[in-house]
C-alpha cells in the first residue's frame, strides 16, 4: 500500500491486523538525521513508503547526494524497524533533493560557495576543482566559476585552456568537463594581456560571468577566489548572496595568521564560514607508505577550534595532486584511490553536510545552531 507522507488514513492507524504504514512511520520517527538532529519523518525525508505484507520499502530523500552519513541512516532505519513485529524484509533506496539557500532562488542556483585563502599558493584552486568534481561525481549539479583575474588557473587544471565558451541567445555557455559547468575570468582575457583592471571593470566582468552565463539549475556553484580577502569577494557579495565560505590553509603558522584575517573578513561581510581545509597537511611516502608531517600538521584544526569554525579535513601533500592539476586531470577523477582523492571526497561530504545544516538553520530560527557552524 502506498501512502503520501501526511496522508495516513484512519484506516491505516486503526487496522487491527498486519503491518501498517503508520506503524512503520511511527518507528522511523525515532530515527534522527544525525546532522539536522531531527527525525526523518518530520523532516519529510521518508518518501514512497510501501508496506506489502511484511515487506517494507521506502526512499530516504537526503539533502545532498554526497551525504557522508548515508550508511548510518540506513543502519538506524533498519535497527528501528528490526524491533517492529511483522516486518520481514526492508528495502531502502536513497535519493537527494539538495537543500537551498532561498536568497539565490532567482538565479536558479541553490548554493554559492566561495573558496578563499588569506595567502596565495595554498591550494585554493586545487581544492575548488577537486571538491566540485567530487560533488558532481556523486550526482550533484555543480558549477565552477574561476574569479581569479590575476591567475585564472581553473581552465588549466581542467584541461580547458585552449577552449572558449560559446554564446547562444546572448548568454555564455559554460564549458563542461568532469560533469562540471565551468566559466573563468581567463576566458575573457587574452593570455598575452597584463591585467590592469580597475574595481568597476572587475565588478562588471564578475557580474557578467555570474548573471550572463547559462548555468542552468545548479545545486552548488563554487567560486574560486584570488588570494587575499579583497575586492573580489566584496564585489561578489554585491552581485549575489554568498551562502558560505571555505578557507584553505597550509599548516605553517604564517598561513594560519592569514586564515584568521580571512575568517574575520567574511564574518564582517555576514558570510558564514563553512570551515577550514588544511592542505599539504602531511606527506605520505610512495616508497614506504609512511606518513611524514613536514610542517607542524594539525595547526588548521587547532586554529579552527580556537576560532569556532569547523575543520573540514586535511589533504596530504602528494605529487599526483600537482601532476593532475598540471595535466588537467584532477586527482579525484584521475586517481580516485589516492589518499589525497579520498581526502577531497570526505571533505566534499563534510562541506555538503555543513551547507544542509546551514540552510536548515536559516529556515528554522528556533533550531539550536551547531557550535561549529556559525550562522551569522
Ligand atoms: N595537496 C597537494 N599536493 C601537492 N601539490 C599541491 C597540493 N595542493 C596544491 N598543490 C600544488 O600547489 C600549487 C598551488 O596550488 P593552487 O594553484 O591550487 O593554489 P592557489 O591557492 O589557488 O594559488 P593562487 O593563490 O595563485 O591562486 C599547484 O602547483 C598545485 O598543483
Ligand atoms: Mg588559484
Amino acid at each position: 500500500m502506498a501512502i503520501a507522507l501526511r496522508g495516513i488514513s484512519l484506516y491505516d492507524t486503526l487496522r487491527p491486523m498486519g503491518l501498517s504504514p503508520a506503524q512503520v512511520l511511527q518507528q522511523l520517527s525515532a530515527v534522527n538525521d544525525p546532522e539536522l538532529r531531527r527525525d526523518l519523518v518530520s523532516l519529510g525525508m521518508i518518501r514512497d513508503l510501501r508496506v506489502d505484507g511484511g515487506d517494507v520499502r521506502f526512499t530516504v530523500r537526503l539533502t545532498t547526494p554526497a551525504c557522508p552519513l548515508r550508511n548510518q541512516i540506513e543502519r538506524d532505519c533498519r535497527a528501528a524497524l528490526g524491533t517492529l513485529p511483522g516486518v520481514r524484509r526492508v528495502e531502502i533506496a536513497f535519493d537527494a533533493d539538495v537543500s537551498r539557500d532561498d536568497r539565490l532562488a532567482a538565479l536558479g542556483i541553490r548554493n554559492l560557495i566561495v573558496v578563499a585563502s588569506g595567502k596565495g599558493g595554498v591550494g585554493k584552486t586545487t581544492c575548488a576543482v577537486n571538491l566540485a568534481v567530487a560533488l558532481a561525481q556523486r550526482g550533484a549539479r555543480v558549477g565552477l566559476l574561476d574569479a581569479d583575474i590575476y591567475g585564472p588557473n581553473v581552465p588549466l587544471m581542467l584541461g580547458l585552456q585552449d577552449e572558449r565558451p560559446g554564446v547562444r541567445q546572448g548568454r555564455m555557455q559554460p564549458l563542461e568537463r568532469y560533469r562540471l559547468r565551468v566559466m573563468s575570468m581567463g576566458f575573457l582575457l587574452r593570455s598575452d594581456q597584463p591585467v590592469i583592471w580597475r574595481g568597476p571593470m572587475l565588478h562588471k566582468a564578475l557580474e557578467q560571468l555570474i548573471m550572463d552565463t547559462a548555468w542552468g539549475e545548479l545545486d552548488y556553484l563554487f567560486v574560486d577566489l584570488p588570494p587575499g580577502t579583497g575586492d573580489v569577494s566584496l564585489s561578489l557579495a554585491q552581485i549575489a548572496p554568498i551562502s558560505g565560505a571555505v578557507i584553505v590553509t597550509t599548516p605553517q603558522d604564517v598561513a594560519l595568521a592569514d586564515v584568521q584575517k580571512g575568517i574575520a573578513a567574511f564574518r564582517q561581510m555576514n558570510v558564514p564560514v563553512l570551515g577550514v581545509i588544511e592542505n599539504m597537511s602531511y606527506f605520505v611516502c610512495d616508497c614506504c607508505g609512511k606518513r611524514h608531517d613536514l610542517f607542524s600538521h594539525g595547526g588548521g584544526r587547532r586554529m579552527a577550534e580556537r576560532l569556532g569554525v569547523a575543520c573540514l579535513g586535511e589533504v596530504p601533500l602528494h605529487p599526483v595532486v600537482r601532476e593532475g592539476g598540471d595535466a588537467g586531470a584532477p586527482v579525484v577523477a584521475a586517481q580516485p584511490d589516492n589518499p589525497a582523492a579520498a581526502a577531497f571526497v570526505a571533505i566534499a561530504g563534510a562541506l555538503a553536510a555543513a551547507i544542509s545544516v546551514l540552510n536548515f538553520n536559516r529556515r528554522t530560527p528556533s533550531f539550536i545552531p551547531l557550535a561549529d557552524i556559525p550562522t551569522t
